[in-house]
């Protein structure tokens, strides 16, 4: 599994792509016997940070899963300014959108760090959804709760001002990882492109949640503090 035109560069950073496919969600039904030949057909590909790895509009030919590093998906307006519709990480797909409607890729793909990621060609990934239900099926559930996410963030940029959104964000990256703790790197100009607002003003707002001892913020993580101060201000009070 490894394509020698953007070879996957040796270092103490690798990390094995079966080992990360084994446990993504959506190939987690698999039997041993056939994710060996899902990993058998996929290609591995390394991307430097800034790469763009798919561009929104492009005709779509293949899936993508993280093995390493963490990519953006974005929207650019005609006068550069960026919205950041999510980030994935390890073990998260993009990409399966244009395979399943067949029209443009619907945002740019870009990675935020250097990124290793398995490929899955188009007619792959069809055999393995006819062949295997179990992963249509978790396919749609995280097409589902995509959508939610959506939903919440049209309503939030509604209805929330910056404080709420940002709290809604904290809450949402701490249930991602099952807790209190924050350990994704996000900077505040990328919280800011995800929610719609200012550097400037994201600086302000977590600043003020750490003086009002809502979340307390270290050199390698952040812990939420006070969860039900930032549930009300995100409106789920
Ligand atoms: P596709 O349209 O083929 O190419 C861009 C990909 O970005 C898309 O498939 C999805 O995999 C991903 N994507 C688009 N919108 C979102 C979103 N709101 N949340 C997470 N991923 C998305």
């Amino acid at each position: 599994m490894r394509d020698y035109t953007n070879p996957v560069p040796k270092g103490k950073h690798r990390v094995s792509a079966t080992a990360v496919l084994q446990k993504v969600p959506l190939f987690s039904q698999l039997s041993p016997a056939d994710l060996q030949r899902v990993t058998a057909v996929a290609r591995e590909k390394f991307y430097p940070k800034n790469s763009v790895i798919l561009f929104e509009d492009d005709p779509g030919d293949a899936l993508f899963v993280v093995v390493s590093g963490q990519v953006k998906v974005v929207l650019i307006g005609e006068d550069g300014r960026e919205v950041i519709l999510s980030v994935l990480g390890q073990g998260q797909f993009f990409g399966e959108m244009s395979l399943i409607d067949d029209e443009p890729r619907s945002a740019h793909v870009i990675a935020m760090e250097d990124a290793n990621l398995v490929v899955l060609r188009r007619e792959d990934f069809e055999a393995i959804l006819t062949q295997t239900p179990a992963i249509a099926l978790a396919l749609l559930r995280e097409m589902s709760r995509r959508l939610r996410r959506a939903d919440e963030k049209v309503g939030s940029l509604v209805l929330l001002d910056v404080h709420g959104r940002v709290a809604r964000l904290l809450l949402e990256m701490a249930e991602e990882e099952g807790g209190e703790r924050i350990t994704r790197r996000l900077t505040h100009h990328t919280i800011a492109q995800m929610i719609g607002s200012s550097r400037e003003t994201v600086s302000r707002t977590m600043r003020d949640l750490v003086e009002k001892g809502h979340i307390e913020v270290n050199r390698k993580d952040m812990v939420i503090r006070d969860r039900a101060a930032l549930e009300q201000a995100a409106g789920r009070g």
